[in-house]
């Protein structure tokens, strides 16, 4: 069987879904690999490379059984595979919907690495968290580059120079990497998150866990939950101290499936230091803080002097060859655990392979997508 490796086309796109070393991981199952022409240039990998290892460098992919990619496709490109295709890679199924009615209608087995599930046997395959460990270390540089501080203390002969403060809103897998990061720079960092269970994790990386007297927000699956208005207005209060006491900000609070939730008002930024830097992850999906711009910065008034607010865009693009590396190993795992005898045939009696599939046979499989394609918010 035929796995292609789609040249990303999307603006910003510098990932590819696979790299030589996993073309050799899927070569050994029995598998062709054909890569796009220039496919892993941005990511670090030439034709060459993938020629070494074995895969067939073309101009354009023609037909392929599997199709590995990084960015959602568009309907155009769902609309021209053929039925019976298998896709891997994510597909922000509700944010593409005209993608996932093309996908359907064209008999497209899709799998959306956005719903593998958060188990451990999993753990292999999980893109979100490889992708959103990058972003969360990424975060922190973007931040650090703009201070015009130092993270660390510093005691030289011409005087102290007092550690930068950063706090991190959110402790999933990017704030967490996010705190590590920053610790690792030297900075005193604290954090804050609404599922409790982030507590100890905070601390082990050497964080300090902001309590505050509000009830937790724990969904399923330990996601967190979209909160009353009340509740997030509460929230916004009692964190406005620890936003205006901090040098730097980092936000990465999500909800599946939500818009991200705000955490941060114009007010609150307006309390913190001349200096001050604030890096929103979650610009690209609506953002925590109130006037950030995804893929901008914006100055706006802090005291005595201006706050920068960083929109993160495309921020695991940004360190695309290590996100490739850990996106392709995700994909090719995933392949691998549907391919039997040198055939990917989906068994869709796995609770993984199930719960990953978008579409397949002309329906959408995910529910919470189809519910939202009939128009059930
Ligand atoms: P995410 O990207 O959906 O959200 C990021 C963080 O924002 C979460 O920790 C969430 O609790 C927090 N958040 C949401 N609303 C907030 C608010 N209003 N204020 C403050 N914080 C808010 O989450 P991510 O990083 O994908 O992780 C979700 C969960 O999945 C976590 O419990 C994580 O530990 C777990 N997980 C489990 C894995 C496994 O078992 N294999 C692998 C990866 C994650």
């Amino acid at each position: 069987m035929l796995v292609g490796v789609k040249r990303e086309t999307r603006a910003g796109e510098r990932r590819v879904a696979a790299t030589p070393a996993s073309v050799r991981q899927l070569m050994k199952l029995g598998l062709d690999i054909a890569v796009e022409s220039d496919a892993g240039v941005q990511a670090g990998h030439d034709d060459a490379a993938y020629r070494t290892s074995g895969a067939d460098v073309v101009a354009r992919l023609g037909h392929v059984d599997v199709l590995c990619h990084v960015a959602p496709l568009t309907p155009d490109e769902a609309s021209a595979l053929r039925p019976g295709t298998i896709t891997v890679g994510f597909a922000s199924p509700a944010a593409e919907l005209p993608t996932v009615s093309a996908l359907a209608q064209a008999g497209v087995a899709s799998f959306a690495l956005e719903l593998i599930p958060r188990i451990s046997r999993a753990q292999t395959m999980d893109a979100l968290s490889s992708q959103s460990l990058v972003a969360g270390y990424r975060a922190v540089l973007e931040a650090a580059i703009r201070f015009p501080r130092f993270f660390p203390l510093y005691m030289t002969a011409a005087g102290t120079v007092p550690p930068a403060r950063v706090l991190v809103l959110g402790a999933g897998v990017a704030g967490l990497q996010a705190i590590g990061t920053a610790k690792r720079l030297g900075a005193r960092v604290s954090a804050y998150d609404v599922r409790p269970a982030s507590a100890d994790e905070v601390a082990s990386l050497g964080g300090s866990f902001i309590n505050l007297d509000l009830d937790a927000i724990e969904g399923s699956g330990g996601y967190a939950r979209e909160m009353s208005q009340d509740r997030a207005a509460r929230q916004r209060e009692l964190l406005a101290p620890h936003v205006a006491a901090s040098d730097v900000l980092i936000t990465t609070a999500a909800v599946p499936g939500r818009p991200a939730p705000l955490l941060v008002t114009t007010d609150m930024v307006a309390g913190m230091k001349g200096g001050a830097v604030v890096v929103d992850l979650a610009a690209e999906t609506g953002g925590n803080v109130e006037g950030v711009k995804a893929g901008h910065d914006v100055a706006v008034p802090g005291v005595g002097g201006t706050v920068t607010l960083v929109g993160m865009k495309d921020a695991a693009s940004a360190m695309a060859t290590d996100a490739s590396r850990l996106f392709a190993a995700n994909v090719a795992n995933l392949v691998e655990l549907m391919t039997v005898d040198g055939r990917v045939v989906p068994d869709f009696n796995d609770d993984v392979v199930s719960a990953a599939c978008l579409t397949h046979d002309g329906r959408v499989m995910h529910q919470p997508t189809a519910a939202l394609l009939k128009g059930v918010p």
